[in-house]
């Protein structure tokens, strides 16, 4: 009797062992992504999360010098930011000679409006160079159109223009990750070899940067609509706050990320978090209307800021810029990786759910600091510090950028984190020598850099 039921638990055993492998090879591939996915699920194998528990993971609940452990990583953060400020400072002089002079005036065509949805794109010519954006094909064969922006969603290889100027730079524009475009839209890209010059994504390594937001434009917009005392305002924001987390989401599972992250919070909640969800997801609650968001955001302490993709290179959206810093939230952060977030958030001014070992102490954590006044605020401290505080202050972004390349203006690129693999051949200021191509478009976006989020494309 005994010996059969242990043939039986080690049958099931092999059962489960068999059809978990199975899962994570298809499902996951990379040992450390499917790591990190029990870690945050405390899935079946706590003794998985043991095994990697020892690797460079924080636990700032059990451990008193935390505050300063955080600090000091965030704080690493910016320090290369650094010196790129004083390169920028070397370089500000000619920068400005330079652009005094880019007064030629180049155009910029948006090929189909992203979406269908034209905006109007003005770019100061102090600091980007003269250039006219518009979505007007009749310019496309004029010898002052130096750039046909093609937004992903629309492109179509058979409706591209017809015949080519090869002095025009074509780039290849997207806001959306590789889940987005390979598992919704069933999107390959393999027909795009050798087609763009140019890429203009999120990514911090893009060709042009575009990024939903960057910590200067937050801090800027924030003191700029403050009473001219930061101190002041910090204090005053801290002192409405009269609850504690909101979650505020309307994408319920479209993609496999967006499932993660459902459950993720449903997780924090059974160990206790009491969590506000709002939105389209949860259509019985408390209302959460468009115009008013901010202004219900700044009510509590944390914002979830929970991106529907799991660890797609620099995928960081407005949820945490416009809602989060914007609302005047403590965000607490999950999707991209840590040092993706520390690279282009103010400093010490989140906290990353990839840091704890379980949501237990995440939750711990959370709950100490609503009681302990003086350990949140410093979370907020960035909302007084001086813009060129900030990581990837001087980087100029999206079509103001890209009109700065036109005029030979490349200084962004050392911003860029493969500046000196890709780039050292281009001049900081000039034309490049070579034409420049993206000879797979498919490989850069859905390749090697995006392995965790994306695994088979
Ligand atoms: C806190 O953590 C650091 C490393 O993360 C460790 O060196 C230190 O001993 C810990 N302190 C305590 C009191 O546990
Ligand atoms: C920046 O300044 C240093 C001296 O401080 C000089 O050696 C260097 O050539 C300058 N770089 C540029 C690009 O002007
Ligand atoms: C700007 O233009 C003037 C006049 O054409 C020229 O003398 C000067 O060298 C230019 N400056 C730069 C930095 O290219
Ligand atoms: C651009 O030039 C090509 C080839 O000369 C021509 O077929 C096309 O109609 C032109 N497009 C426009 C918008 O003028
Ligand atoms: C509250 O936080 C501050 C700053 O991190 C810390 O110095 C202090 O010891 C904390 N107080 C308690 C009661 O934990
Ligand atoms: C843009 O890409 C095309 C196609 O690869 C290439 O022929 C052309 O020389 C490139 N243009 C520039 C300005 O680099």
């Amino acid at each position: 009797m005994l010996e059969r039921g242990i043939m039986v638990k080690v049958f099931v055993l092999l059962i489960v062992l068999m059809i978990s492998s199975i899962y994570v090879y298809y499902n996951f591939l990379s040992i450390d992504t499917f790591i990190a996915f029990t870690k945050t699920h405390q899935v079946l194998l706590p003794w998985l999360s043991k095994l990697t528990s020892n690797t460079k993971q924080h636990d700032p609940f059990n451990n008193i010098s935390t505050s300063t452990t955080i600090k000091t990583a965030s704080n690493q953060g910016t320090s290369t930011d650094v010196n790129l400020i004083k390169i920028q400072a070397n370089l500000s002089q000619k920068l400005d000679e330079v652009l005094q002079n880019s007064t030629q005036q180049y155009s910029i065509i948006i090929w189909e409006p992203p979406f269908g949805a034209k905006s109007t794109n003005h770019l100061d010519q102090s600091k980007c160079g003269a250039c006219d954006v518009s979505y007007d094909k009749g310019k496309v064969n004029d010898s002052m159109t130096k750039a046909v922006v093609f937004h992903f969603n629309e492109l179509r290889l058979n409706k591209m223009p017809q015949t080519r100027r090869l002095d025009q730079y074509y780039v290849w524009w997207s806001m959306e990750g590789p889940p987005a475009l390979r598992e919704l839209r069933g999107m390959k890209l393999s027909e795009y070899d050798n087609v763009f010059n140019l890429t203009m994504t999120y990514r911090r390594d893009s060709d042009i940067y575009n990024p939903y937001s960057t910590a200067v434009d937050v801090l800027q917009n924030i003191q700029s609509s403050g009473s001219g005392d930061p101190d002041k305002d910090l204090d005053q924001l801290i002192s409405k706050k009269n609850a504690m987390v909101i979650w505020i989401v309307s994408n319920c599972g479209a993609t496999k990320g967006a499932q993660t992250r459902m459950k993720l919070v449903q997780d924090l909640i059974n160990a206790g978090l009491p969590v506000d969800r709002r939105g389209g997801c949860f259509p019985k609650n408390k209302p959460a209307p468009r115009g008013q968001q901010l202004e219900i955001i700044s009510e509590f302490k944390f914002y979830l800021a929970f991106e529907n993709s799991y660890h797609c290179l620099d995928y960081i959206t407005e949820k945490l810029s416009f809602n989060a810093f914007g609302g005047g939230a403590v965000p607490v952060v999950f999707g991209a990786k840590k040092s993706d977030y520390q690279a282009v958030v103010p400093p010490n001014s989140c906290i990353y759910v990839d840091d704890f070992t379980n949501l237990q102490n995440l939750v711990n954590y959370l709950k100490y600091l609503d009681k302990n006044a003086t350990a949140y605020k410093e979370y907020m401290k960035w909302r007084t510090m001086k813009p060129e505080e900030m990581p990837n202050y001087g980087r100029s972004t999206s079509l103001c950028q890209l009109c700065r390349v036109l005029h030979g203006i490349n200084v962004d690129n050392l911003f860029n984190p493969f500046y000196s693999e890709r780039y050292s051949s281009i001049p900081l200021f000039g034309h490049s020598s070579t034409p420049r191509v993206v000879t797979s478009l498919r490989e850069w976006f859905y390749g090697p850099l995006s392995k965790d989020c994306l695994v088979n494309y």
